[in-house]
């Protein structure tokens, strides 16, 4: 056996990626740390969850981290936003313990980024698993054996506190809460933390708040800066500095299957999610955990046909897509 290719993992199964392309079998080099687990959350819907997800996400890819983005919404929104619809294996297999986590992971077009979708099927996992054994563990379990090839994994979670929520909580680090900035918003956020509290005196005491984003941030509205304003009066520098302006670009991106860096990397939006991305490593590196595991070598048949990229094994510590 090449001493180069060692077979930790590997997977037989064919045609995973967005557009139904061969995945080869993969074989991944030796790990080297966890990936730090974030749950993207709030109860309250369209306060920009998935857009901060998918971009935040696909923003901290470009920095060539390896990043993983766990689409946990039956909404499948965060997988639209990748042009992946009703995939053949998606994260419901994975909870439901009917494949590995592995196998429901698709390529980007991002080398750094990989996605593992949802689907409708997944409006059935919260009744299927209220009977099931470590129900709100079952993401955390499942993403065990992949987190030592990703730097972050980021989960978009519903619009709501069911067991779905409940198990990003379990499995998440932190969590990242994006806050729409208007009427209520702060009691819907006194609510969600009174949330990570309970989580964390029962399910995963670990859990943190890693920062609060303004999101659709229209600085003209008396309302959004009387919000924000409180906001960081209460919360102080656990609000991000950055602001995601609103900005029609993010709007339109996911129609186009793309993160907005990919749709129109010179909008406002592009810009906000790339500072928010460079503020979010930051903090990282300032809390001491910069890290830089092996890539999750999954082959894209798409950029290979693309760039006309000859299929290469991951060499130790790399990978293909770190060489070009
Ligand atoms: N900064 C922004 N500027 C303009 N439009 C935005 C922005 N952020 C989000 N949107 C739009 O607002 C809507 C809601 O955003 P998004 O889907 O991200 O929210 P969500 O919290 O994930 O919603 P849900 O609770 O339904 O999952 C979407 O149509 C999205 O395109
Ligand atoms: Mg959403």
């Amino acid at each position: 056996m090449d001493p180069g290719e060692p077979p930790w993992y590997t997977f037989d199964r064919e045609d995973v990626s967005p557009g139904g392309e061969q995945i080869d079998p993969v074989k991944m080099s030796e790990p080297a740390r966890s990936a730090r687990v974030l749950a993207v959350v709030n109860q309250k819907g369209g306060v920009g969850k998935t857009t901060t997800a998918v971009n935040l996400a696909a923003s901290i890819a470009a920095s060539e981290h390896p990043t993983l983005l766990v689409d946990l919404d039956p909404q499948a929104n965060a997988s639209s936003a990748f042009g992946v619809h009703e995939p053949e294996l998606q994260i419901y297999d994975s909870l439901l313990e009917e494949c590995a986590m592995l196998e429901a992971t698709h390529a980007t077009d991002l080398s750094h980024l990989h996605l593992v979708p949802s689907g409708e099927d997944l409006v059935g996992a919260e009744i299927e698993l209220v009977t099931a054994e470590r129900r709100e563990h079952r993401l955390r379990d499942a993403l065990a054996p992949v987190r030592p090839h990703y730097d972050f994994v980021l989960i978009d979670c519903p619009p709501s506190l069911g067991l779905l929520t409940l198990n990003a909580l379990a499995a998440a680090d932190a969590v990242l809460i994006p806050l729409q900035c208007e009427y209520y918003a702060l009691e819907g956020l006194a609510r969600l933390l009174r949330t990570v509290d309970r989580i964390r005196g029962s399910l995963n005491p670990q859990l943190e708040v890693e920062g609060i984003i303004l999101t659709m941030v229209d600085l003209r509205s008396n309302l959004a800066r009387q919000v924000a304003a409180e906001a960081r009066q209460h919360f102080e520098d656990q609000v991000f500095t950055t602001t995601i302006p609103r900005n029609v670009r993010l709007s339109e991106a996911p129609s186009h299957g793309k993160p907005v860096l990919l749709y129109d990397i010179h909008s406002k939006g592009a810009a906000a999610y790339m500072r928010l991305a460079a503020e979010f490593l930051s903090r990282q590196t300032e809390a001491g955990s910069p890290r830089k595991p092996p890539l999750l070598p999954i082959r894209d048949a798409r950029r290979e046909a693309a760039f006309g990229d000859e299929p290469a094994a991951a060499a130790p510590g790399g990978s293909r897509e770190e060489e070009e």
